[in-house]
């Protein structure tokens, strides 16, 4: 499935993208979206910001969820129109929000009243109104790791249910901003489709409430999270998104005309990335075997940040006799190993390694530390 052939030539360590199976994911989105009424997606533009994959991502007409600045302009820059180009984070800043105002942006999504009073001066400088959503902390858990959870009421994230009266209220008194939706984010990596469940109930929970007081809300916006199969990236390269809109079409009770939002990101780009390494040394330790590859934390942060697994193959010798090994790599940090006592093709010195399931949060979250150089990545087409 690899092109390794093409791979020789190229310095390792590099993203692979499968463009294939990434066409094949977000005809898939756009198909299972397409048969639920005003489901609309974007795509988190967090999870790879890489401008080829941003291009095939806008071609296939989906929106962007951005939450900066600079992935504004890299969404724009692919060609995402700024209608469908919706803008989360907690700590905005004056150029940032006036970007997205000067760029006619779809929605701010507004994380607070300090944040939306700031909103109002400056499309008032610019003598325009700003469309916000407000981000809702929904206090559900999510059952994933807890570094990326974020629904949850200790967290910093979104205005509590209980002010949401009031900042809408607020909102409706500015006459530079225009309230047109309520936003919701409950983690990442959920595979659990009771979690959003539990949100959809919540939702409508909160609609109920304000529609008691005669608020009506025009967009709701679920934000992302679908996981992917780390274990078994061949079995199920495109996530369930039919299951899981269906979660959201069988428990959210939505309004006539009103839309419905969606943010996911890692289930659109997670299992079309590989990060493509090579077998520097094979070290024997007293009890164990080292398989030091020249990518390291600084490559794909996940596994030394979150415990993340990605499965590791050996992409050269794939029949090999399968041994044990620690494969770690190279940066001067204890956390620098992608995977211990595990079992793969046996490796020898120059053999390709592949890091699978690392199209999110990988090249996105490189550093420079060690003064190593940032992985590129490369396309199905780059290699044609
Ligand atoms: N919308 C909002 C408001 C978010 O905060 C996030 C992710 C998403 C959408 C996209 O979530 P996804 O569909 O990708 O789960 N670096 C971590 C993941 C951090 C996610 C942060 N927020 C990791 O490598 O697992």
């Amino acid at each position: 499935m690899f092109p390794t052939q093409k791979f020789q030539s190229i310095d390792t360590p590099f993203y692979y993208y499968d463009t294939d199976l990434l066409r094949t994911t977000l005809n898939t989105i756009n198909t299972e979206a397409a048969r639920h009424n005003g489901y609309c997606v974007h795509y988190a533009v967090k999870a790879n910001a890489n401008p080829k994959v941003l291009a095939i991502i806008a071609k296939a007409g989906l929106g962007a969820d951005c939450v900066s600045g600079n992935e504004i302009k890299a969404a724009l820059a692919a060609g995402f129109p700024a209608d469908k180009i919706v803008y989360a984070g907690v700590a905005k800043t004056d150029r940032e929000i006036l970007l997205g105002i000067d760029s006619d942006i779809f929605c701010f999504n507004c994380e607070s009243i300090e944040e939306l009073e700031i909103i109002q001066q400056l499309a008032a400088s610019r003598k325009k109104v700003a469309r916000v959503a407000f981000r809702i902390n929904p206090n559900v858990g999510a059952h994933t790791h807890a570094n990326i959870t974020t629904g949850l009421a200790e967290n910093k994230f979104g205005i509590p249910m209980e002010d949401m009266e009031k900042v809408i209220m607020l909102a409706k008194n500015m006459p530079n901003v225009e309230f047109i939706g309520l936003h919701f984010h409950i983690g990442s990596q959920i595979l659990e489709m009771d979690d959003f469940k539990a949100l959809c109930l919540r939702v409508n929970e909160l609609q109920d409430r304000l529609e008691a007081q005669g608020i009506t809300v025009k967009n709701i916006n679920c934000g992302g999270g679908l996981g992917i199969d780390y274990q078994d990236p061949d079995a199920n390269p495109v996530p369930d998104f039919a299951t899981f809109f269906q979660t959201y079409a069988d428990n959210l009770k939505l309004r006539p005309g009103q839309r419905l939002h969606f943010e996911p990101g890692r289930a659109v780009v997670g299992q079309m990335g590989s990060l493509i390494a090579r077998t520097i040394y094979i070290k024997k330790g007293t009890h164990k075997q080292f398989c030091i590859v020249d990518a390291g934390m600084t490559d794909l942060i996940r596994p030394a940040l979150y415990d993340a697994y990605h499965k590791v193959e050996n992409i050269s010798h794939p029949e090999a006799t399968p041994q044990v090994y620690d494969v770690v790599g190279p940066i001067c940090e204890s956390s620098d190993v992608f995977v211990k006592n595990y079992k793969m093709a046996e490796t020898h010195r120059g053999d390709l390694i592949a890091l699978r399931s690392a199209g999110a949060y990988g090249e996105i979250m490189a550093s420079q530390y060690n003064c190593r150089n940032l992985p590129v990545g490369y396309t199905t087409e780059d290699l044609m």
